[in-house]
């Protein structure tokens, strides 16, 4: 099982999540010694260990944890510690039961498991503060500690908003900050709708256990509200690490599909970025767009390539959009991470298959192919106690090692050099849009996540590279830049995106984009308001196809089927390049261009990979249409080639092994 990794080239790192508070201190130096053996870099711990830290109020002990730090330093492991604030203790909750959160029915959320507080809870902001100042005091400049992960998966388990207690008290405050008069926040939510003007700050609570839908401008500002209140519950937090944990990183591990605030604002303060990837229980919640269950089986035991991939693009893309590899200059790795990488079957899902032989080595390389520098897998051994016994770790119960124990032996990381990921498209992807989509949908059948990704898919399907950004980072250098579903659209962002149009860039967009406004109405002026001139065009109709539906688009590529959405324009300066026919949308235009671009108002997966193919040529991005499941990313110079598929496929004259991927030099395929 032991393996020398070469040091010389810089090239991705491996770590583990381990929990000595778990298993009896006879256990550490054994551990440590064999995470070293197994070629592991990194350690990542304490992040739930709150009651064991500070048993009593103000009685702390550390002894435990000092000689935990000493085993793995001994062993020349570098430490990434955690705040262990997900896990308030239950003397301090009992204490202060305001801390605990209320959720959208209105019920205490209690102790018992973990998240159980309110990031507004100033009671519990102080208690947050005192238990990270006390362990970055003791640890701060510890030699083994080379960073710290800020508490563990904001907003995991619907915790990002409470809708009760401190939550509900601090919202008019925060709104009375950002309107100043109650006219100004009246208009700006529209009130005036169903008589729900206020006259007094109290009068507004949060947006729940309303009769009908609550107002969506309303749901909008207290989503970015409860945001505001995870960035600031950490910025508190990470002031006080930089004071007395001089020339460590600071990151937080993000989670897939969060989506319960807003994650470039959360990710300001960080070095970098890490999440947590789990491929097959990611799988059994969000079905890639356009498939079913039948995608769910062929794709059991790997997970689909392009949800995981999605994630790693966002989150490579929090800070920027670039890796941030080699500031210092010296090859350390500074991200992102993958904090938590699945290593054998989760136990969160409603069904948990084991991974396929390979799946392990395959979900790394992936990694370090779309920008990771680090990948830690959780967890070391699987616990034996509580919540998560039925969850794999790298060594199973009895301490045998389990399969993702045997894959990670085999890998040899040499093969994966850290560098950049440069991408020619950008995909834009912001959370105001998300919320503002998903709360009035107007189709069951769709949702911000489902047509982004569709156009996200499209992209991958025929192997380019993708960077997944804000919709107002800095879009110079993008060949392409894809907006599937930017519904809000400021002034500003109007004249950011014209501005890289008028630098060269093609610009294709989805339907709804540019309806709403900062404030989540629509457009006075209709689709696309500011963003009119540009597009040459303004919206005539949209219609929301039930699953027995479908639209006929015809045009230049041939016939297409669009369902769930359709959405037609009344064209300016714009031509059409597809129209509806038949139904109420007959004649009218499908999908429309204006010089450099494009607006696809039909929800169709095929359509969509026809148009964004044909514009990829146009703006000489290679385009390699692949077999499902086969997929190419590039990076530092490699490609890597993948089969997420259980069977072996041909292609390009040679054979992929099922569940497999090779290292090529670029310009290769
Ligand atoms: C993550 C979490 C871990 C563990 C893991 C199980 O979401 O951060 O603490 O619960 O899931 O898969």
């Amino acid at each position: 099982m032991t393996q020398s990794k070469s040091t010389a080239a810089p090239h991705l790192q491996l770590g583990s999540c381990d929990y000595p508070e778990h298993v009896p201190p006879d256990r550490w130096v054994p551990y440590a010694k064999q995470q070293k053996e197994l070629g592991l870099s990194y350690v990542r711990i304490a992040e739930f260990a709150w009651s064991r830290m500070e048993p009593r109020p103000g009685e702390y002990d550390w002894a435990w944890l000092d000689t935990a730090i000493d085993a793995y330093h001994a062993q020349g492991l570098r430490v990434v510690l955690c705040t262990p604030t997900p896990t308030p203790p239950a003397w301090l909750i009992r204490a202060h039961p305001e801390i605990l959160p209320i959720d959208a029915q209105g019920r205490v959320r209690e102790f018992g498991a973990r998240r159980q507080y309110d990031f507004a809870s100033p009671i519990y902001r102080e208690h947050s503060q005192r238990i990270t100042r006390a362990m970055a005091e003791r640890y701060g400049e510890h030699p083994a500690v080379a960073g710290w992960q800020t508490d563990n998966e904001f907003g995991c388990h619907n915790t990002a908003r409470s809708y009760g207690g401190a939550s509900a008290e601090a919202f008019p405050v925060w709104l009375e900050k950002k309107y100043g008069t109650l006219d100004a926040l009246n208009v700006a939510w529209g009130n005036v709708f169903w008589s729900m003007e206020y006259d007094g700050w109290a009068q507004i609570k949060p947006p729940n256990l309303t009769v009908a839908e609550p107002n969506p401008s309303h749901v909008l500002d207290f989503y970015r509200f409860a945001s505001d209140m995870v960035a600031e519950f950490q910025a508190e937090q990470v002031a006080i690490l930089r004071e007395l944990s001089p020339g460590r990183f600071v990151t937080h591990n993000f989670m897939i599909f969060e989506m319960g605030f807003d994650h470039y604002e959360v990710a300001k303060g960080l070095d970098f970025v890490t999440w947590d990837n789990y491929p097959l229980g990611m799988l059994e919640f969000f079905a890639p767009p356009g498939s079913g269950e039948d995608v769910k089986t062929h794709f059991a035991r790997t997970g689909q390539p392009d949800l995981i991939a999605f994630n790693h693009d966002l989150y490579r893309g929090l800070l920027g959009g670039k890796n941030a590899l080699g500031r210092d200059g010296a090859g350390t790795p500074n991200g992102p991470w993958v904090m938590e990488q699945q290593c054998g079957q989760v136990n969160w899902a409603p069904f948990n298959p084991l991974p396929a032989d390979g799946a392990v080595q395959l979900w790394t390389a992936q990694a370090w192919a779309h920008g990771a520098d680090v990948v830690s897998y959780f967890r070391w051994r699987a616990a034996t106690m509580a919540q998560e016994v039925m969850h794999s770790g790298l060594l199973r119960h009895d301490e045998t090692p389990d399969r993702g124990f045997v894959e990670v032996a085999e890998l040899d990381t040499t093969q994966f050099p850290v560098g950049e990921v440069t991408a020619k498209v950008a995909v834009l992807h912001d959370y105001d849009s998300l919320w503002l989509y998903d709360e009035q949908k107007h189709s069951a059948s769709l949702s911000y996540w489902t047509q982004t990704l569709t156009y996200y898919m499209a992209l991958r399907s025929v192997g380019v590279d993708v960077d997944v950004i804000h919709a107002d980072a800095d879009l110079s250098g993008y060949a392409v830049i894809v907006a599937p579903a930017i519904t809000l659209v400021s002034k500003e962002r109007a004249a950011h995106w014209t501005a890289a149009v008028e630098a060269g860039a093609k610009l294709v967009c989805g339907p709804r984009t540019a309806f709403r406004t900062p404030g989540g109405e629509t457009w006075a002026d209709g689709q696309f308001g500011p963003l009119s001139e540009l597009v040459g065009a303004k919206l005539l109709q949209y219609d929301s196809l039930r699953p027995t539906l479908s639209q006929k688009v015809t045009g230049g590529g041939g016939d297409f089927a669009a369902h769930a959405w359709a959405e037609s324009y009344c064209t300016q300066n714009a031509e059409t390049l597809y129209s509806y026919s038949g139904g109420p949308l007959d004649g009218q235009s499908a999908v429309i261009r204006n010089s450099n671009v494009t607006v696809i108002g039909a929800h169709s997966e095929k359509l969509v990979g026809t148009v964004l193919a044909e514009v990829l040529r146009g703006a000489d991005v290679t385009v390699t249409p692949l077999p499902d499941g086969v997929r190419l990313s590039r990076r530092a110079g490699k490609v890597l080639l993948q089969n997420w598929n259980p069977d072996a496929v041909e292609w390009n004259g040679q054979t992929l092994e099922a569940v497999s991927f090779t290292v090529l030099e670029y310009g290769h395929v």
